[in-house]
């Protein structure tokens, strides 16, 4: 797997990355090194990444508790805490290692320590592998509203090592398939197309061609003014009802891509309604999805509270809300304003 060039940063792949950050610590003379992890990154991936990098630098871990219910600035503040009274200053890098969770948070708490310190990512869930942790999008959620609080700052470096997804549940996996499904609708039919006909997945191929995809848009709209929407193809809706079912204490929570991928089923639906997007292809998109993830029965009676969280999304302006849509397959149009009654009908179009 080749280096990427990702602007201010590299993205270096499998073994040949740790000698890379290695170099890196020592060509930067850090004062200290620290390691941002949860208990589950703690046992399964700190092993294999502590027996790789090699540095001579103090090392020290402060470990999270996992899951998007601790993704706050409670946690944050935790953090700040324990990088101090471990002797952290500006000269600190802190490494990130872990999934979406501890990428968005650990950036956003390096790029506001001391006004910020550097940071390295190093994802170990094919979400953060193909999405968070590239693209300089950091921070935290405002309650059940998600990634409301936070800033751009890019890391010094990224590792995508695949052998840390042995480590994770297929759920997982499945969850981080959604967004390159995301790149294929938006970007590259062809992408598309492997997950549809379901060949024979090489997984290091598509976090190579997800991340290339990434970086491409990134690098042309780093602010998300224009084109790095595309990236929110599915997040609108999908944001809403992951929050939804985040606050529900009687259900159980999906995880990030199953909302978006119920996302990307409502979207298309709405793209057809009001761009022309084909009929066939909204119907090969719910298929495919379908045949990926388990139906989650969206409940007529819920539908006003993920109206209600829709309201908070952060690319609404003057509190209307902004879908990107699809022309067509790699042809987008953004900032779609959709009457709310056919975003209703498009959750009932994904629940038929
Ligand atoms: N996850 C969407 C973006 O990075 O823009």
């Amino acid at each position: 797997m080749k280096t990427i060039q990702a602007g201010t940063y590299n993205v270096h792949f499998q073994q040949k990355a740790y000698k890379f950050l290695s170099n890196l610590v020592e060509d930067n003379n850090y004062s200290s090194v620290f390691i941002l992890l949860d208990e589950n990154t703690l046992e399964h991936c700190y092993p294999k990444f502590i027996s790789n990098f090699a540095t001579e630098k103090r090392i020290e871990v402060i470990e999270i508790e996992s899951g998007e219910i601790n993704k706050n600035i409670d946690t944050c503040i935790g953090v700040w805490n324990a990088i101090t009274e471990l002797g952290g200053d500006r000269k600190s890098l802190l490494i990130t290692l872990g999934g979406g969770v501890i990428t968005d948070l650990g950036g956003f708490v390096a790029s506001c320590f001391k006004r910020g310190i550097d940071f390295v990512n190093i994802p170990t869930t094919l979400l953060s592998m193909v999405d968070a942790s590239v693209g300089g999008k950091t921070g935290v959620d405002l309650g059940v509203l998600k990634n409301q609080i936070g800033l751009f700052a890019n890391p010094k470096m990224v590792i995508v090592d695949s052998d840390y997804l042995t480590t994770v549940t297929e759920r997982e996996i499945k969850s981080g398939t959604a967004e390159i499904i995301k790149y294929g609708l938006t970007y590259d039919t062809d992408l598309f197309n492997e997950i549809k006909n379901n060949k024979k997945l090489e997984i290091s191929n598509l976090i190579q061609r997800s991340i290339e995809i990434k970086n491409e848009v990134v690098l042309q709209d780093p602010r998300e003014q224009n084109l790095r929407k595309i990236l929110n193809f599915g997040h609108t809706l999908g944001h809403a009802i992951e929050s939804f079912y985040l606050e529900s204490e009687d259900k159980e929570n999906l995880t990030h891509g199953e909302a978006i991928a119920i996302g990307m089923v409502c979207e298309s639906f709405m793209s057809y309604k009001l761009l022309g997007f084909p009929a066939e292809k909204v119907n090969e998109i719910k298929e495919v999805i379908l045949s990926i993830y388990k139906r989650t029965h969206l409940l007529k009676e819920d539908f006003s509270d993920i109206m209600e969280l829709l309201k908070h999304d952060k690319k609404n302006i003057n509190g209307q809300v902004n879908f990107v849509l699809l022309n067509d397959y790699e042809d987008y149009k953004i900032d779609c304003k959709v009457p709310e009654k056919l975003i209703l009908e498009s959750m009932e179009f994904y629940n038929e």
